[in-house]
């Protein structure tokens, strides 16, 4: 079954309708999710998402437009959350320099401190990275992420960067992007990794792909960018489904019984 990787089902965008929309992922072929924490809020309401729904799972971290509510007692309010059964990592964490603020200085810093929590809790971590593909590069490399592991969600850079993170031990995370018309740069990055580090994911309620740009995301929605990955590498879209299923529990460490 479908597994997405990234969502924000605890946004308010879900108030009207979010018991309705999640109960009905299964019958759609979605079989888990993990909720993304994006600001402390987020993050204990992901946690809330993923004890209300055995199929949910939960991440915790501060995304890098928030990290200013950051401080040493918020790290640890973290730390005591990813002991949580149904915490499969941290994030998402980052840097985002699409914005003036937080200056790329407390960013760095709040990445930092959040990377060396996952190393410190055996979690992987979930990484949001826009406008600044060097600084998240020098990082990922100074912090040995490569002994934390993890995903490079929304993937937005070149095909050969998508090269370095997977040789790295990481995942790539593809969504909504790769059926854009102006999703080019994402279609070379899915043609030139190997199909078991392509995660699937929504990031909803954002980039709902084509026919829906522009619409609320939701899981349902996957199937289009599942026809887009198999279209690209030529395989069908069964087999897209079951690898980055795989993908998605190897690296969130989520056991199922057969
Ligand atoms: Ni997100």
């Amino acid at each position: 079954m479908i597994f997405d990787t990234h969502a924000h089902y605890d946004d308010r965008q879900y108030d009207e309708d979010r018991e309705i929309l999640i109960s009905s992922l299964s019958k759609a072929g979605i079989g888990k999710v993990v909720n993304i924490g994006a600001d402390m809020a987020s993050s204990e309401r992901a946690l809330g998402l993923a004890h209300e729904y055995d199929y949910i799972y939960a991440a915790v971290g501060v995304h890098p437009s928030e990290v200013e509510e950051l401080n040493d007692e918020a790290i640890e309010r973290l730390k005591s959350w990813t002991a949580d059964e149904k915490c499969v990592a941290v994030g998402e964490i980052g840097l985002d320099y699409h914005w003036p603020d937080p200056s790329p200085e407390i960013q760095k810093k709040w990445f930092i401190r959040q990377l060396d929590l996952a190393r410190e809790v055996h979690l992987p971590v979930v990484i949001h990275s826009r406008d600044a593909a060097k600084d998240t590069m020098d990082i990922m490399h100074s912090e040995h992420a490569e002994e934390i592991g993890g995903v490079v969600h929304c993937f937005s850079y070149s095909k050969e960067l998508a090269k370095e993170c997977v040789d790295m031990g990481f995942y790539i995370g593809v969504g909504g992007v790769v059926t854009f018309k102006n999703g080019r740069k994402l279609r070379e990055v899915v043609e030139e990794i190997p199909m078991e580090k392509i995660l699937l994911e929504t990031d909803c309620p954002y980039l709902s792909p084509e026919p829906h740009r522009g619409e609320r995301n939701s899981s349902l929605n996957l199937p289009y960018v599942v026809k887009a990955i198999a279209d690209i590498k030529g395989i069908s879209e069964e087999e897209v489904i079951r690898i980055t299923e795989d993908n998605a529990k190897h690296m969130y460490g989520i056991i199922t019984e057969v």
